[in-house]
């Protein structure tokens, strides 16, 4: 399996959080990736969901997506997690997909539980608001919100019994998610980093960091499998 995040993406033109020009560089995270920050002021955090949303819209799957859905294919990967809300990895083929911070092709009131998809919508610099007056938001969790009840157990189940856990492009930063490889170590999988720099689970749960891009690596990967068939 594959747990992924933003750095997955950036190839695909969409920044990731916490690196030097990452979005929590220009926004503060508490301030504006918070639910009661949310609640608070939704016309200030819709400011930076309008960024993203125009980003995610322009952005396809960049050759480390490709490479997943290939592995997938040849039926060497059965599962990827990922923290993103871009559905890269579905647009790229992959059909095995947990989203652990679920998504951005919906709207959604909390009010009234009404949903709405993103696509239906012409957005502007104003949040959207639902038919009952309250303020829509995206149906991917903000800090301070529980993971989604089925992801997370589906990526609990998956984390206890893969072989091969492939962290890519997470700095592992977040928990739950950062939990996961930790997991799998415990139940006996080997865990690969692909990721360029150092991330945040103990280096005793790593048995092999490939510190290059994905989208280096992962095709890379794909083509040694290539030259094995061979
Ligand atoms: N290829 C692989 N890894 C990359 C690349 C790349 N091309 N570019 C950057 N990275 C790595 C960075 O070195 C970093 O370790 O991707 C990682 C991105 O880490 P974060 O910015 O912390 O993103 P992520 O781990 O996905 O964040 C987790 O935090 O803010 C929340 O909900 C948000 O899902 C997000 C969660």
């Amino acid at each position: 399996m594959a747990l992924t995040g933003a750095g997955i993406s950036v190839e695909s033109g969409i920044p990731d959080f916490r690196s030097e020009n990452g979005l929590w560089s220009r926004y503060e995270p508490m301030e504006y990736g918070h639910i009661s920050s949310f609640r608070a002021n939704p016309g200030k955090v819709w400011k930076m969901l309008l960024e993203m949303d125009a980003l995610l819209g322009a952005a396809r799957p960049n050759p480390a997506h490709v490479a997943l859905a290939e592995l997938e294919e040849r039926a060497l990967l059965k599962l990827v997690i990922t923290q993103n809300v871009d559905s890269l990895h579905q647009k790229a083929g992959s059909r095995g997909v947990i989203e652990f911070h679920g998504h951005g092709r919906t709207l959604r009131c909390d009010r009234c539980g009404n949903r709405v998809s993103r696509e239906s919508l012409r957005l502007s610099g104003e949040p959207p608001l639902c038919g009952c007056g309250n303020a829509m938001r995206p149906e991917f969790v903000f800090f301070g919100e529980q993971i989604p009840r089925e992801a997370y157990a589906g990526a609990v189940d998956a984390a206890r019994s893969c072989d091969v856990m492939l962290v890519i492009g997470t700095s592992a930063a977040v928990a739950p998610a950062s939990h996961l490889p930790v997991l799998a170590k415990k139940a006996g999988a080997a865990i690969i980093v692909i990721d360029p720099r150092d991330i945040e689970i103990p280096s005793a749960c790593i048995d092999l960091h490939i510190a290059q891009s994905a989208g280096t690596a992962l095709p890379a990967m794909v083509g040694a499998l290539d030259e094995l068939d061979t």
